[in-house]
């Protein structure tokens, strides 16, 4: 059976890239525990409006866990207390009527904040620019199983492609490090016939992208793995060095 809880939010509000930030306490009470915690914040924000208050800005798409786009830092754990789930789809029974929930932006130096809880992660997208595509040109769609791949690289080469690009595993870790993000995205292509034209540039290019943002190096702590919704796991980050440091004493870009 629904209950309802009353809560108090501390709130991370930030005007601008430049303003200064600040946790502001709001009380809501009366939130549904069937509530997704995104919707618990929607109801919050159609109060604010109410009350002639600013909004608080966060960012949501799908809210099915597939887009990436929503990023919270909740309580200190980046999407939240629940394993293997995005923020989106958190929800409300989660939590103890009577609660405080500090909510925060994804911290990194690589991800500035633009206001409240909205953060630029277009870092990543450089870092796809750079490589994470297939670029030959391949004519119209194949039929079905006209090019066979093994089942054990299909299933590999999905469970990297699952990474929906959210960043939690960069707010998570101490280093501020891309390496689970951009390792899966050039692990994808590593297991597929298609992506082996572009292996060595693909991977020198994808790790050259992530230095320039100014994303930490990675040293093992596997926070990113912890707080991944979708299970990445840091075998990837494994693979890229192996696919940069092939890649480098070759010294093909090809
Ligand atoms: S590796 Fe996981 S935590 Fe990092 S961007 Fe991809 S889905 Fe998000
Ligand atoms: S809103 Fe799309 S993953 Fe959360």
């Amino acid at each position: 059976m629904a209950k309802n809880l009353n809560l108090t939010l501390r709130i991370w509000r930030q005007d601008g890239p430049q303003a200064s930030g600040r946790l502001v306490d709001y009380q809501v009470e009366d939130i549904s525990d069937e509530m997704s915690f995104l919707e618990m914040l929607d109801v919050l924000n159609e109060r604010l409006i109410k009350k002639g208050e600013i909004p608080v800005e966060f960012d949501s798409d799908c809210r099915e866990g597939i887009c990436g786009t929503c990023g919270l830092t909740i309580d200190g754990v980046a999407h939240g207390p629940v394993a293997g789930v995005s923020c989106c789809q958190l929800h409300m029974r989660h939590y103890q009527d009577g609660d405080t929930i500090t909510i925060e932006p994804f911290r990194a130096a690589a991800f500035p904040v633009i206001r409240d809880l909205v953060v630029d992660r277009s870092a990543f997208d450089r870092i796809v620019q750079a490589g994470g595509y297939v670029g030959i040109n391949t004519g119209n769609a194949p039929d079905a199983n006209a090019l066979p791949i093994a089942k054990d690289m299909a299933d590999l080469a999905m469970d990297s492609a699952t990474c929906i690009g959210c960043g939690a595993c960069v707010a998570s870790c101490p280093n501020g490090s891309a390496a689970l993000f951009t390792g899966a995205k050039i692990s994808q292509y590593t297991f597929l016939p298609q992506g082996q034209p572009e292996r060595r540039r693909r991977a020198l290019r994808m790790v050259a992208a992530m230095d320039e943002a100014g994303f930490g190096n990675c040293s093992n702590h596997a926070e990113c793995e912890a707080v991944c919704p979708k299970g990445i796991s840091i075998g990837n980050i494994a693979r890229m060095r192996r696919e940069y440091m092939r890649a480098a004493l070759t010294r093909r870009d090809d």
